[in-house]
């Protein structure tokens, strides 16, 4: 995407904006062909000097959240450096601009806010939405990734606050699956919040009013969605962190009308069915012979269940049957039947069984082989968790995927320690390995970020008009299949982050070809998809401007 050179800003306008701004990197005939002499210093740098200089800063900061803030104020000055920088050390930089850094700078993003990102559609816009859109200086934006603050991680209500996420989710499409930065637009949906403690706070960005609910709300989300899609008609529109009440209500309203889905339910749930099949390969088993014991019946928790369910009926079992190996604990005790509390979409998943309410009795009663945590719950893995759960699976699958990483329901080390080293072990934040025993163990993460970049690249270069489940279950399995021998030997279900554009590419070819046979593609997959794909992946370099 080479910018056109007859629109080229030039001088300090250029320098000032940061998608194309190259700081020292201007070559000399840019320098006299855009007015950018004595604008910059004279010795012309390359991006590795670049990379150097913010990196020996950066890595000297005293805090992760003042690292943040680097990284932040980088995008806003010079956003190929920034990609640049995030793409070549990713391993690194993703617990930063992702979970669990992102939680912090979500907790203070009034006191860290320099500039703003993204669009802002509050409730004092209804009726005008579309002209709001229409201030977007772009037109041609592939994925919107929109939030309503209202469930941010495990972190509950932080409003505007909240505005980090999408942010931080579109730059790993960009960073993982290269999405070109242009094309990625985050959004918040403000109707308030009812965190006190920031209603309270002078700095606080958002509405200071409490949320509004019902009618309005929906107005105002239903307002967005039709001129978001109108405004952006090539956009996937990814819905992020509402609060689960909402987050079912919108897939389901949304799903076969606009091409949408739901990362919190849809990509947990594929990113946690590979992990599962990973874990399989280390302990020998069949996913139709697993009794999984899932702690949080949420967005998360089901839909990894309603996606396990798919999984199973594709390897024939009837549909009670798959749903027979899929067992919810939420903060009411075990879900089952004869509860009158449950909501809509618990029920499918309540069993003929008795109530149960201690996690113990639970998992006596059960004989899980695999425990799942969901629940947002800071150490609901107890040491006698984890002890009966190996007891009754002999290896355990055990995976604590609460984020961010205080939320997690057991560390990694106790799942390693406490299962005496039997655990197959997966997170969503991430977690250093761990030596037990003599022996080192690389734990998991069942992070997100392994999904949706190569999900939405997929759904971009056949022009998707819908996404559906079978895209999340063909995602899992493609990342499953990429997983290796060595992989497995040290317990690592996922493969490395480094190879994340290769796995998100491998995803994209699959995801395509889902879409094409599914009768949903606008575009056509080219029968090399693998060269057609790739040849979509922005790559953060710099392209000469004259
Ligand atoms: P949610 O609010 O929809 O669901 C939470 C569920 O946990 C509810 O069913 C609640 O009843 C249950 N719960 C609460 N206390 C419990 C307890 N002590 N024992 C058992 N269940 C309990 O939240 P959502 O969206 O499902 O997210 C839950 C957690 O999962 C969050 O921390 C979130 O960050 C994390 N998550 C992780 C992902 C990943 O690792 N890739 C992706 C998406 C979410």
């Amino acid at each position: 995407m080479k910018p056109d050179p007859k629109n080229l800003p030039t001088g300090l306008r250029l320098m000032q904006d940061p998608t194309l701004n190259k700081g020292t990197a201007f070559n000399e005939a840019e320098r006299d062909a855009l007015r950018l002499r004595g604008l910059v210093p004279p010795h012309v740098q390359s991006i590795d000097d670049q990379v150097q200089r913010f990196l020996g800063t950066y890595r000297k900061r005293a805090t992760d959240l003042e690292r943040y803030i680097d990284l932040a104020s980088l995008q806003d000055r010079n956003e190929t450096l920034y990609y640049h920088i995030i793409t070549r050390f990713i391993e690194e930089m993703m617990p930063l601009i992702y979970t669990p850094t992102v939680g912090q700078a979500c907790l203070q993003f009034g006191q860290i806010f320099r500039r703003s990102h993204g669009m802002y559609v509050s409730q004092k816009d209804l009726g005008h939405v579309a002209e709001l859109l229409d201030n977007w200086p772009r037109r041609d934006i592939r994925v919107i990734v929109v939030t309503d603050g209202e469930r941010i991680l495990g972190l509950g209500d932080l409003g505007a606050n909240g505005m980090g996420i999408p942010i931080g989710k579109l730059a790993l499409y960009t960073a993982c699956a290269g999405i070109h930065p242009t094309q990625c637009l985050p959004v918040f949906i403000d109707v308030g919040t009812n965190n006190q403690s920031l209603l309270d706070d002078p700095l606080y960005l958002g509405l200071h009013q409490r949320r509004t609910t019902g009618e309005i709300y929906d107005a105002l989300v239903e307002e967005f969605i039709t001129a978001a899609s109108e405004a952006f008609p090539q956009a996937l529109i990814q819905f992020e962190d509402f609060a689960n009440h909402n987050a079912f209500r919108f897939l389901h309203k949304y799903r076969t009308r606009v091409c949408t889905f739901n990362d919190d339910i849809q990509g947990t749930a594929s990113v946690a069915l590979a992990g599962i099949y990973s874990a399989l390969r280390i302990t020998g088993k069949q996913l139709r012979d697993q009794r999984l014991l899932f702690f949080g019946a949420g967005e998360a928790g089901t839909g990894v269940g309603e996606l396990m369910v798919t999984a199973l009926k594709a390897e024939g079992l009837s549909e009670a049957e798959a749903r027979k190996v899929c067992w919810f604990v939420d903060s009411k005790g075990l879900v089952v039947k004869s509860r009158t509390d449950l909501n809509e979409h618990k029920q499918p998943f309540a069993q003929d069984h008795a109530p149960l309410k201690d996690p113990l009795a639970i998992i006596e009663a059960l004989q899980p082989t695999a425990l799942i945590g969901a629940s947002g719950q800071q150490g609901t893995f107890t040491q006698p968790i984890i002890e009966a759960v190996t007891r009754s699976a002999g290896r355990p699958i055990i995976f604590a995927l609460s984020n961010p990483t205080s939320k997690a329901e057991c560390t990694a080390a106790q799942a390693y320690e406490w299962s005496g080293g039997t655990a197959v072990f997966a997170s969503g934040s991430p977690f250093a390995p761990v030596e037990f025993n003599g022996r080192w163990f690389v734990p998991g993460q069942g992070n997100n970020a392994y999904i949706f970049p190569g999900v939405g690249l997929g759904i971009i270069a056949a022009g998707s008009r819908l996404v559906t489940d079978e895209m999340f279950l063909t995602a899992a399995r493609t990342l499953a299949d990429l997983v290796t021998e060595k992989d497995l030997e040290q317990g690592r279900i996922y493969p490395s982050i480094q190879q994340i554009r290769d796995v998100s590419l491998a995803i994209a070819i699959a995801v395509a070809r889902v879409a094409q046979q599914s009768g949903l593609a606008t575009r056509k997959v080219p029968a090399d998809a693998q060269s057609a794909i790739k040849e979509l992946m922005y790559v953060p370099n710099y392209v000469s401007l004259v």
